[in-house]
């Protein structure tokens, strides 16, 4: 393994905030490679595992509840930099001995904040500069070892030093963009407080993801299932540069892909790569088994199950597979801290090729592990996969299925791909495309009387739907320009046989989810 990544490992101590991950993707944007990990990890584990920083995220308890959660704190005694933020200072401050109280009121929002010492953690930072607030505790006297380090109006103690250990606190919350400095302050605490210098690039991860699968694998055939998707095709990709002919690419297509899908697919892997690319053509028999079928969950069970004996039956063609190669992101993996399995053990994963079951027999290569969804991309830059495959939308498992709302037919989904492809492309053409998490057609079995020339018709309904999201648990509809919709309702009007009618879904998820079925 290549020392030059791990040996400037961070952990952040996650206290159940919801910015654990948002602070790791600040940490690798320093090119520092991190790893996420439960709040009680013990010291002894910690040292094993020797980060060169540790820091403690923020959370939603306060330090004096009764079951708050705590941290070892034998770990103070490692001389590891700790950067504490909110509930993490305020837990760090008391164990070494600092007082914490309780505000009246709990603060929430921009604050002005005035820095008293430019050393340090605030070296480059503005004498006076705006920090986001979110807490109901506030660390208020420092008696002993603490100093502090910046102010607010309301909060005295906005960010302390201790004396003589490396450990430093934030009451506010430099991950997030409200926090417009807070980039420099968390580069100086990696630069200045924990010496790294910034080792995590791609190239080296490169490099030493094609040693680990070379030794993995040894001579053996890995299979790869490609979706489509950004993450697949990432992984596929990587295992071509490692280890070339031993990788066997399947794709399924069911038939409910989006215009295009299958022949970009081709064109990149057979063309392009050169890789042993097993197209199925499964279309007849996805479609036959969805025939008449009008329930949702009903359409996934059904493609779900064709999809796994497409897949198997097409599996067993490829001799001395072991392995099989799964997307899985850094996000799909939950980390624990039981000192047996160490801090990055899988409790969960997610299978983006459909669920293939265990049953399979193949062993798991997951060469995106540690990845974020925007390592991911740049990943796929770097090994050559073509722009419209790594910014491309997520798809779900099921396709168009949940997209041709009530029973599907071949008409409907070449209906609904034309407006699809319509839709997607006026957001190319305006930038909008990779301004939007998702954004696609939905074909609604819902007709209205339209007029066309001098006649009367009675078509189908195209809906549009576009959102802004980052986890994709919450979305909000985008805020697509008028004369970009304009211009989508009318292509898809004059240019798509049997649909008179466009309209724009403005609902929010929750309520609402993403997908219409
Ligand atoms: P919803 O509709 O639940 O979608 O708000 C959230 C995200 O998940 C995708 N999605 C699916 N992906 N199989 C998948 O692989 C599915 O059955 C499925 N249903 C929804 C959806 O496209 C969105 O990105």
């Amino acid at each position: 393994m290549n020392p030059s990544l791990e040996s400037e490992r961070i952990l952040i101590f996650d206290f159940g905030s919801q910015y654990a991950q948002l602070i790791a993707r600040r940490v690798r944007e320093q090119n520092v490679f991190c790893q996420i990990v439960r709040h009680d990890l013990p010291a002894k584990r910690v040292a094993e595992l020797a980060p060169k920083g540790i820091i403690f995220s923020g959370g939603p308890s306060s330090v004096y509840e009764p079951n708050a959660p705590q941290c070892d704190p034998a770990i103070f005694e490692l001389g590891i930099p700790v950067l504490g933020i909110c509930y993490g200072m305020q837990l760090a401050c008391q164990t070494l001995g600092g007082k914490v109280g309780r505000n009246h009121a709990r603060e929430y929002g921009r604050a002005d904040c005035r820095v008293l010492e430019s050393t340090g953690l605030f070296e480059n930072v503005d004498a006076s500069t705006v920090v986001w607030m979110s807490h109901g505790d506030q660390v208020q006297a420092i008696e002993g070892d603490f100093l502090p380090l910046a102010e607010t109006d309301t909060c005295p103690i906005a960010a302390v030093r201790h004396r003589t250990r490396p450990v430093y606190g934030l009451q506010f919350h430099p991950e997030v963009s409200h926090t417009p400095q807070g980039s420099i302050v968390l580069r100086n605490f990696l630069r200045n407080v924990c010496g790294c210098q910034g080792l995590w690039k791609m190239q080296t991860f490169i490099e030493r993801s094609i040693e680990d699968l070379k030794t993995r694998v040894g001579t053996s055939r890995v299979i790869c299932g490609l979706s489509g998707g950004v993450d697949s095709a990432v992984t596929a990709a990587l295992l071509l540069r490692a280890i070339g002919h031993q990788v066997a690419c399947i794709f399924v297509d069911n038939g409910l892909l989006r215009e295009g899908e299958s022949d970009l697919v081709r064109k990149t892997f057979r063309d392009w790569f050169r890789a042993d690319l097993h197209v199925v053509d499964a279309k007849d028999r996805f479609l036959s088994a969805l025939k008449g079928v009008t329930d949702p969950q009903q359409k996934r069970k059904i493609i779900g199950k064709v999809f796994i004996d497409v897949f198997k039956a097409e599996a067993q063609h490829i001799p001395d597979a072991r392995f099989l190669a799964q997307g899985t992101l850094y996000p799909d993996v939950i980390e624990s801290g039981g000192a047996a399995d160490g801090p990055a053990a899988t409790i969960k994963t997610h299978h983006n090729v459909g669920g293939l079951p265990k049953e399979l027999g193949f062993e798991l290569v997951e060469p995106l592990r540690d990845l974020f969804k925007d390592e991911v991309r740049r990943l796929g830059t770097e090994l050559g996969l073509p722009e419209s495959l790594v910014w491309r939308h997520p798809f779900p498992g099921p396709g168009l299925a949940v997209r041709c709302l009530g029973e599907i037919t071949p008409e409907k989904l070449a209906t609904l791909r034309h407006a699809d492809v319509i839709f997607l492309d006026e957001l190319e053409r305006s930038g909008w495309y990779r301004r939007t998490a998702q954004a696609f057609a939905v074909l609604l079995p819902v007709q209205s009387v339209g007029v066309m020339g001098d006649g009367r018709t009675y078509e189908d309904t195209i809906a549009l739907r576009a959102v802004q999201t980052d986890d994709f648990m919450t979305a909000d509809w985008s805020r697509l320009p008028e004369d970009l919709l304009a211009r989508a309702s009318t292509r898809i009007i004059n240019n798509v046989k049997g649909v008179n009618r466009v309209v724009y879904d403005i609902s929010s998820k929750p309520p609402a989810t993403i997908e219409w079925e």
